[in-house]
């Protein structure tokens, strides 16, 4: 037996095409979803060029179906549970998944927009964590119009701080003011007060000016680096009273995050904004307007139609 999958192939359009692949075994911890929404991240775009991910397996972490056979010892959810998933391999008709890096999806919350939140949501509410987030804080947030920054300045404006949203163009900052940031600006062009925390999806000069604003005691997440250009810091930057800029990478389950973000979103809490969606036959045509910039938040691909 064997199901249909989005596998990498560095010959193909966005070095990714459609091919049978065995029908996954799951493990005891694991149950089988038939999947019907998977969602793209930037981070499948870099998978899929750098060899992270192999030629011949199969891309994508942002998985949401049905549970079609349950755990073999008995624990997570049972046939017929509607689940979302942050796991290896998700572009694929049917996938194992561990427990452990599974929510249910809550009634009235559509898998289309259930499946936006894994890599993107859990990395905008981690990085902020991380960072120290609290009422009375200042919070920048580069790569605002994206998947991970439009989450950060909800759940940021939830918790009380001050939000400030860095996009690309004016048009790029779009429904941001809805979502709870206090200041939209293009790139950094005219932010005078210190911040104290940053999270980071562009990396380069934009890092680097970031940096410069952080006050003392602030944290800057380093969370990805989609401008590709280097960070050259000048002299001393760096020297001077505490601060800190610190890697950050999704790790360890996603199960409980995921239960957190599935639940603010079914409440109406936290958007899940849905830039693109269509067929996963049109994976390549999602990868080219990602890279392009042309999508406000996620992008969406229907795994059944
Ligand atoms: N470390 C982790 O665990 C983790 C988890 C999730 C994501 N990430 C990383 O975080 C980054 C953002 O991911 P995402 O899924 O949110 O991507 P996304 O939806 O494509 O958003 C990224 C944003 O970055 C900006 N951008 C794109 N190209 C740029 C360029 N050349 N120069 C300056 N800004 C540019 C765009 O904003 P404008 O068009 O408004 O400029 C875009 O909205 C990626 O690098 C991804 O790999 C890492």
């Amino acid at each position: 037996m064997s199901v249909r999958a989005l596998v990498v192939d560095p010959s193909a359009p966005a070095a990714v095409r459609l091919a049978e692949v065995p029908d996954p075994a799951p493990g005891p911890g694991q149950v089988l979803v038939d999947v019907s929404h998977a969602s793209l991240n930037y981070g499948d775009l870099n998978d899929a060029r750098s060899g992270r991910v192999p030629a011949g397996a199969v891309l994508g972490s942002d998985t949401a179906g049905v549970v079609v056979q349950a755990a073999a010892d008995g624990t997570g959810p049972a046939v017929g549970t509607r689940v979302v998933a942050l796991t290896s391999g998700a572009f694929a008709e049917r996938v194992a998944i561990d427990v452990g890096a599974l929510a249910e999806v809550p009634k009235g919350l559509d898998l289309a927009k259930a499946v936006a939140l894994p890599v993107a949501g859990v990395a905008a509410l981690r990085s902020l964590r991380a960072a120290g987030l609290a009422p009375d804080k200042r919070v920048l947030v580069t790569g605002a119009s994206g998947g991970v920054g439009r989450f950060a300045v909800q759940l940021a404006a939830r918790a009380g701080a001050h939000v400030i949203a860095s996009v690309g163009s004016t048009a790029r900052g779009e429904g941001l003011v809805d979502f709870g940031a206090d200041e939209v600006l293009i790139g950094l062009e005219g932010l005078e007060r210190a911040v104290d925390v940053v999270i980071d999806s562009v990396g380069g000069p934009q890092l680097v000016a970031a940096w410069s604003l952080l006050a003392p005691g602030g944290s800057v997440q380093s969370v990805g680096w989609t401008s590709g250009e280097p960070a050259v810091f000048p002299p001393y930057a760096t020297v001077g009273p505490t601060k800190s800029l610190t890697s950050f990478v999704i790790e360890g389950d996603a199960g409980p995050d995921l239960a957190v973000l599935t639940e603010l979103t079914a409440e109406g809490a936290l958007t899940v904004e849905i830039g693109w969606q269509g067929s996963w036959d049109r994976f390549a045509e999602a990868a080219e307007a990602l890279r392009g910039r042309r999508i406000s938040g996620k992008a969406v691909l229907q795994v059944t139609q």
